[in-house]
C-alpha cells in the first residue's frame, strides 16, 4: 500500500482536477456510495420489495447534509445519469432541494420524487442513519392498515422489526401536520409530513409502516437498508401466515434481547454474504445497468 491516505489522494484529485479542468474529482467514497445506490435500487426491484414506484438514498459520504437519490424514474431503470445531489438540512426551511445530476453536474435536473422528504427528514433526525428505502410492498399493508396485530420480528434474519414496527398514519394526523390545502393522497410531499414520520421510529426498530401506503426503512449503510427492507417483507409474509396457523394466537416474537443479537449476525455476517449474490442477480439480469460498478470516477461539481 502507498502510505497517502485516502483523503489526501482525494485532495490532490480534487486540486488536479480542478486545474485541469475547473471541476473536483467524485471522491472515491461518493463513487461507491453511488454505485451501490444503483445495485440497491436494482435489487429492491429484483427482490419485488418495490415494483415501478418506491426508492432508495444514501447520505453523501463527504457531506452529511447531502444525500444522493435519483430523480422521479423506476428504480429498476436507474443508471448513472439518474442519479441527484439533494440537500437534506442545511436550509431553514427544508425542502430537500435537487442540487445537481451527479455525474452530469451542468445538465438540468429532472422532476425529483414527490417523497423525498422521508428520505431528508429520517436523515436530519438521526445522524447515524445513512440510507433510507421508501416502498409500498403488498406482504407489509395488512399490518399497516391495522393497529389490532402489530408486525413484531418473527424471524431471526428480521430483528429491524423491533419490537413491533409504529404505524404512521396520514388519516389522524393533526392539522399542524397536514394543513388543509395539502392533498389527502398519503404522500409524504414537505417536510412536516417527513418530520412526522421520521418521529415514528421510536422503539429502536427500523421500518415505520405507513397505512394505506408502504413502509420506509431506515439503515447504518445502504446494503444493510436492502437487506432489512427484503426481511421485513419475509417477515411480514411468515408472520400472516403463522397466525393463520395458530388460529389467530399471536406468534412467538424476538425478545429485545433476541433482536439486539440477531441485529449483530445480520449486520457482521448474513447482509454481506445476501449483497453479494443480489449483485450478481441482477448483473446477469440484462433488464438493470449499472454503469458505474466498473466505472472510473468521473468529475463532477458539487462535492
Ligand atoms: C455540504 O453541503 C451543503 C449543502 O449542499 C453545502 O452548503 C456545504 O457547503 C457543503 N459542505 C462542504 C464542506 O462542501
Ligand atoms: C428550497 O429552499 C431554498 C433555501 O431556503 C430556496 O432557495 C429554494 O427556492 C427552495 N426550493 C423550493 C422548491 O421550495
Amino acid at each position: 500500500m502507498h502510505s497517502t491516505s485516502p483523503l489526501s489522494r482525494f485532495l490532490a484529485g480534487v486540486v488536479f482536477s480542478a486545474l485541469v479542468s475547473g471541476q473536483a474529482a467524485i471522491p472515491d467514497t461518493v463513487h461507491g456510495a453511488a454505485t451501490d445506490l444503483l445495485d440497491a435500487s436494482h435489487i429492491l426491484h429484483f427482490l419485488d420489495i418495490v415494483d415501478a414506484l418506491g426508492h432508495v438514498s444514501v447520505r453523501n459520504p463527504v457531506n452529511s447534509s447531502q444525500f444522493l437519490m435519483s430523480f422521479a424514474i423506476a428504480p429498476a431503470l436507474t443508471t448513472s445519469t439518474s442519479v441527484v445531489t439533494q440537500v437534506s438540512s442545511v436550509y431553514a426551511v427544508q425542502n430537500a432541494t435537487a442540487i445537481n445530476l451527479a455525474f452530469s453536474p451542468d445538465a438540468t435536473v429532472p422532476t425529483g420524487f414527490s417523497e423525498r422528504f422521508i428520505h431528508s427528514e429520517i436523515y436530519k433526525k438521526f445522524p447515524e442513519v445513512n440510507a433510507v428505502v421508501h416502498a409500498h410492498t403488498e406482504a407489509i399493508l395488512p399490518f399497516a392498515n391495522q393497529a389490532r396485530v402489530p408486525l413484531v420480528a418473527q424471524m431471526s434474519t428480521a430483528p429491524s422489526v423491533g419490537t413491533h414496527a409504529p404505524i404512521f398514519d396520514f388519516s389522524s394526523l393533526p392539522a399542524s401536520v397536514l394543513a388543509g390545502d395539502t392533498l389527502s393522497d398519503f404522500l409524504v410531499r414537505n417536510a412536516l409530513l417527513g418530520d412526522a414520520l421520521a418521529n415514528e421510529f421510536i422503539n429502536g426498530g427500523d421500518v415505520v409502516l405507513m397505512a394505506n401506503h408502504g413502509m420506509a426503512v431506515r439503515a447504518t449503510s445502504v446494503r444493510q437498508a436492502v437487506f432489512s427492507a427484503f426481511y421485513v417483507m419475509q417477515n411480514a409474509k411468515v408472520q400472516f401466515q403463522s397466525i393463520l396457523l395458530g388460529g389467530g394466537k399471536a406468534p412467538a416474537a424476538l425478545s429485545a434481547q433476541q433482536i439486539t443479537d440477531s441485529v449483530t449476525t445480520a449486520t457482521t455476517s448474513l447482509s454481506p454474504r445476501a449483497w453479494n449474490l443480489w449483485t450478481k442477480q441482477v448483473d446477469l439480469n440484462p433488464l438493470y445497468t449499472n454503469d458505474l460498478r466498473n466505472a472510473a470516477p468521473a468529475s463532477a461539481t458539487g462535492f
